[in-house]
């Protein structure tokens, strides 16, 4: 199985990508200290208990589901548990979960007594390949996504494709959305081949995205100019996300993705782009009122003034990221979105 090397200097680390990698985890994170899992509740527990029982001085966290978990109340109870349970700067924090757990515990590990140990075993499809790989950790602060953070890269990230048997469908799905875009944006080979209609297993997949990450983010840690090639699909995908989230059926982070890549594609890259995201039930198109999109891309961090910064695609394997004002992103999304 394959163990892959992201290459950052002193903040390297190996993404191990295993089945049945949680049973011999023992072996790849040193449990023989205090270490605390955080979780949430809809994480099968039995992931946790894995790791639980194999160490000398277990604690857990385990929160309520879903982005609410990301906020500054959870982050600072998970440090007010370390201080309690006497956690130094030799002890560590395993993320067990998805991306909402990895960014959250990341955050706690990267400022707690100013760093310590963190590893992370996502697992949602989306969490294996996208957030758990490349250092970003954050929390949510009023009503601004991923406002609070830091760059805080894990010791390790283990990676077990067998848990994703429990994951939901439309989760799934949402992990297929990062796939694709890493694929039409960084790796024609890879799109083709799934475009193709190839069996590719999901251990495959998860390699093959991960690649396009690393590679990414080995060039540009810090996001100053190409790991924004990553945000493919995401400006306007955020404004959907903000935008569904108050209504009565609310997107999910992967099927908004989904749709902004296909705002901001053109040519055949958009035909094929569709056919993919059609083929993992994912949605292609939204209805939405204009001004609500108009005030929450606006409030985009990446926004500077009247502009947005934006990745395009027109070719697959390729991309440009240019600065584009509010109207003509609005006006890039004919087809794809109906404003009310
Ligand atoms: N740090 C980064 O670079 C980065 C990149 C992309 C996204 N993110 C963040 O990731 C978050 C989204 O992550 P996500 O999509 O993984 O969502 P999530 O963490 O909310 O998980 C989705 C749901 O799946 C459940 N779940 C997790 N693993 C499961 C399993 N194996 N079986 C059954 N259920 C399981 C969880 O309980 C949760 O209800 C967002 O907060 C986003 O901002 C961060
Ligand atoms: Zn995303």
């Amino acid at each position: 199985m394959p163990q892959l090397l992201m290459n950052l200097g002193e903040n390297s680390y190996d993404i191990v990508i295993e089945k049945g990698a949680l049973n011999r985890i023992a072996e790849l994170i040193p449990l023989n200290r205090k270490v605390l899992v955080v979780t949430d509740r809809g994480v099968p527990a039995e992931y946790s208990k894995k790791i639980l029982s194999k160490c000398a001085y277990p604690f857990l966290i385990k929160l309520k589901p879903g982005e609410e978990s990301k906020s500054p109340k959870k982050y600072l109870y998970i440090l007010k548990k370390m201080i309690e349970f006497g956690f130094d700067r030799h002890d560590c924090v395993v993320a067990v979960g998805g991306g909402v757990i990895g960014d959250l515990a990341g955050f706690a590990a990267a400022t707690y007594m100013r760093g310590i140990d963190f590893y992370n075993v996502p697992t949602t499809l989306l969490s294996q390949v996208d957030s758990s790989v490349g250092g970003k950790t954050a929390i949510d602060f009023e009503g601004y996504k991923n406002i609070v953070g830091s760059f805080y890269q894990p010791k390790k990230v283990i990676i077990d494709p067998d848990v994703l048997k429990t994951l939901e469908k439309r989760q799934f799905a949402c992990g297929m959305a990062e796939i694709i875009k890493m694929f039409a944006t960084y790796d024609r080979d890879s799109f083709d081949k799934l475009y193709s209609n190839k069996k590719m297993p999901v251990e495959e997949l998860i390699e093959r995205a991960l690649k396009v990450k690393i590679d990414v983010v080995s060039k540009d840690e810090k996001e100053s100019g190409l790991r924004r090639v990553l945000n493919f699909g995401h400006t306007v995908g955020h404004a959907i996300e903000s935008v569904s989230a108050c209504t009565s059926s609310p997107l999910l982070h992967g099927e908004c993705v989904a749709v902004g890549m296909l705002c901001m594609s053109g040519g055949d890259a958009k035909k094929q782009i569709k056919t993919l995201l059609e083929r993992y039930n994912l949605p292609t198109s939204y209805k939405c009122s204009k001004e609500s999109l108009v005030s929450v891309l606006a409030h985009d961090k990446k926004s500077k003034k009247d502009t947005v910064s934006v990745v395009k695609v027109n070719k697959i394997g390729s991309f440009e990221i240019i600065e584009e004002t509010h109207n003509k992103i609005i006006s890039d999304c004919k087809g794809v979105l109906t404003l009310l």
